[in-house]
């Protein structure tokens, strides 16, 4: 393949690239934009594969085999609700290549560079693996953290933002000493600071902001690929790293949005909570709950005329979203209106609990986002809370104290009855215990999500 029809390739991936992300932006048409994403690599590889640039196909043959041998085992393996771990893990390869290639390109330069040329491409090298290491060693301690082999409790180092202050200004200094000199020395130093750094920044976030982490090192991992783009003089990989830095920066910014997150406070660290295990903060069990029976639960339902379902977490562990669903078309038939809320940040990654709905068929036009249908729950009769508990917190707006203060939440206690349903009075990822538990309308319905629902739904088809 020459020069010329690489290009032309490049361009047509660029152009798939910006269709899939479109795509991706809306649940009716993500499949479209996988398949445009899955069709845009596949292209990509391929025209990079037989372009001029590759003379001998046994090394690149050979890593595509065990690459693409790893990736299967690796999405074949990980279940839905471990699916950031991988993500985050997948981030530091990218950051990885990225500190690789740079070392590459320093030892075995382009031939002919000289004057500005040669400075920038040796500014491009010191930026690249800059952005790289960073971006591989947060990512590994974001895998850490989110798998918990790393405690969730963030980690706040005496002086820690003078810390990463004296730290940017070395890497300045390292910089001016490398550009001129292309000795190894600096290029190593700022290596080794930057993958401090990287340790540094995430560890000092708490459990609760880990998903901005994790959005926030994909857009990194995005500019790293840029800069490898740049190192390599590959137009491809610059246009798709820049396209995922940008869509990961605003990704970062919704997700902060959606927990009353300010994006640099978080980057700064220090935000968080114990970890998603014991209440932290907030209001203090606050009096007795009132247990119900399936069959109780049934009852309510039975005679209720409007029902908002509003999952999280605990409905993807137990996997219970296709009986919801039957629960779902059994109301509809009877004319109960049925709809879901999502929040944002449900579940354990964005647009979890979207995907779980779609995997069981449920209608987009039912699925209805927080600020769709928060205004609709003083008019509802029933609404059933099927493992979820940080996102329909009353604190986050009651409590100023709360670790999740200032959170927007969907606010279930507003409806005449709710139920919630999860295992035990145990908290959320945020570990903070939940006043609505302990509601006068509020009903527990303890037990797996998936046996309960399941028993709701015997008794509701009898
Ligand atoms: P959580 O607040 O984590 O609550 C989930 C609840 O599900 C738990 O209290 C648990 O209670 C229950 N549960 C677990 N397994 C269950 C099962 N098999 N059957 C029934 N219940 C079960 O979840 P949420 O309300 O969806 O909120 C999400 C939280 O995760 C937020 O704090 C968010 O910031 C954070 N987070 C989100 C993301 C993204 S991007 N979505 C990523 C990482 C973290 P029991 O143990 O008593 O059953």
């Amino acid at each position: 393949m020459n020069e010329g029809l690489v290009s032309i390739t490049y361009i047509g991936a660029t152009s798939l690239f910006i269709l899939s992300l479109g795509g991706l932006s809306d649940p009716e048409t993500a499949r479209r934009g996988n398949f445009y994403g899955i069709f845009g690599m596949t292209i990509a590889i391929l025209a990079t594969v037989f372009g001029p640039q590759v003379t001998n196909y046994v090394p690149v043959i050979i890593s595509m085999v065990i690459g693409a041998a790893i990736g299967i085992y690796a999405a074949t393996r990980v279940k839905m609700t471990e699916m950031p771990e991988l993500v985050a893990l997948m981030h530091s390869l990218v950051g990885l290549a990225a500190v690789l290639v740079g070392f590459a390109s320093f030892m075995d330069p382009p031939a002919n560079l000289l004057g500005a040329e040669k400075t920038i491409h040796l500014l491009e090298i010191f930026l690249g693996i800059l952005i790289g290491a960073v971006t591989f060693s947060g990512s590994l301690v974001a895998f850490g953290k989110l798998s918990g082999k790393i405690s969730g409790k963030p980690l706040l180092l005496p002086g820690r933002h003078f810390i990463n202050l004296a730290g940017l200004i070395v890497v300045i200094f390292l910089a001016q000493w490398f550009l001129p000199s292309e000795g190894s020395a600096p290029l190593f130093l700022m290596t080794l600071i930057s993958l401090a750094f990287g340790v540094h920044m995430v560890m000092a976030i708490g459990g609760a902001d880990m998903p901005v982490v994790v959005s926030m090192l994909n857009s990194y991992s995005g500019w790293a690929a840029a800069a490898t783009g740049f190192m390599l003089s590959n137009d491809l990989l610059i246009v798709v790293g820049a396209l995922v830095g940008s869509s990961g920066a605003i990704l970062s910014s919704i997700m902060c949005r959606a927990m009353n997150r300010n994006f640099l406070s978080v980057i700064a660290g220090g935000f968080g909570t114990e970890g998603g295990t014991v209440a932290t903060g907030g209001a203090a069990p606050a009096g007795d709950v009132k247990p119900v029976t399936p069959s109780e639960a049934a009852d309510l339902l039975r005679s209720a005329k409007s029902v908002i379902i509003i999952p999280g977490y605990g409905m993807a562990v137990a996997q219970a979203q296709h009986t919801v669903f039957e629960i779902t078309k059994l109301l509809r038939e009877r004319n109960v209106n049925v709809r879901f809320a999502i929040h944002p940040v449900a579940g354990r990654m964005p647009g979890h609990m979207n995907v779980l709905l779609a995997e069981a068929r449920v209608p987009y036009d039912i699925v209805l986002e927080m600020d769709e249908i928060n205004k609709d729950f003083p008019e509802t009769d029933v609404v059933i809370v099927i493992g979820a508990n940080d996102i329909v917190n009353p604190d986050a707006q009651d409590d100023p104290n709360s670790p999740i203060a200032g959170m927007p939440v969907l606010e279930a206690w507003k409806a005449k009855t709710s139920i919630v349903m999860k295992r035990s009075m145990a908290s959320g990822y945020a570990g903070v215990d939940n006043p609505l538990f302990y509601k006068e309308n509020n009903r527990m319905l303890f037990g797996d999500a998936k046996k309960m629902i399941d028993e709701v739904f015997a008794i509701l088809k009898s």
